[in-house]
């Protein structure tokens, strides 16, 4: 049976779109069960429906943190998911979510952490004069992007750079690497040590 994802928006989705490419080529092994966003504006929306997946739309607004996370765990817990995949969501998550979903919420953050974490990574990055810069995959825990780190992938940070230019190139290196790094959680081929996500030697780097 395939592995059953449900991806957590709140903008564009790009991310996600990049991850229903990589199933569409085969090149992942999973399905998209439900695509869920706080916001009723989310252009990843539009990109769910156009594919004919399950999209959803649970306002956050006025509700407190843990009455929202209780919804969304009553939500996504309908789907059997494998895995839940924050792809720019941008709201914190409660003990509620994080312990219903213990060990299988990844997220992607657009810095090499531990650097930059919190909002802006990329434009972090560019005032603190960072010569490199890139984006990160990894577990949530209840501090914020400081979960173990599955991937990473590093872009060099020019001179003549914007934050737009910057993040279009961190952007196509999230693109790449989320799906890597869902296959390699899916696969079960790893191992927490402290921090540290180690791969068994049967899983191949790419
Ligand atoms: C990405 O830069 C991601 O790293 C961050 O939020 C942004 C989401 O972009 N967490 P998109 O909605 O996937 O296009």
């Amino acid at each position: 049976m395939k592995k059953k994802l449900g991806i957590l928006i709140s903008g564009r989705g790009s991310n996600f779109e990049a991850i229903a490419s990589s199933i569409r080529a085969g090149k992942l092994n999973a399905e998209i069960a439900v695509v869920i966003s706080n916001r009723a504006d989310a252009g990843g929306l539009d990109i769910a429906r156009e594919l004919g997946l399950p999209a959803i739309v649970l306002p956050s607004k006025g509700v407190s943190r843990e009455d929202y996370d209780a919804r969304m765990v009553e939500e996504l817990q309908k789907h059997g998911l494998d895995l839940v995949c924050l792809a720019g969501f941008m709201r914190l998550l409660s003990p509620v979510f994080i312990r219903a979903f213990e060990g299988r919420i990844l997220n992607i953050h657009p810095s090499l952490l531990p650097a930059f974490p919190g909002l802006d990574g990329q434009a972090q990055a560019l005032s603190h004069g960072a010569r490199i810069s890139g984006c990160t995959v990894h577990f949530v825990n209840e501090d914020l992007d400081a979960g173990p780190i599955v991937m990473q992938a590093a872009v060099m940070v020019e001179d003549g750079d914007t934050v737009d230019v910057l993040s279009e190139r961190i952007l196509k290196a999230e693109h790449r690497v989320y799906s890597l790094a869902i296959e390699l959680v899916l696969s079960g081929n790893y191992r927490i040590e402290g921090r540290r996500v180690i791969r068994s030697a049967s899983h191949p780097l790419k």
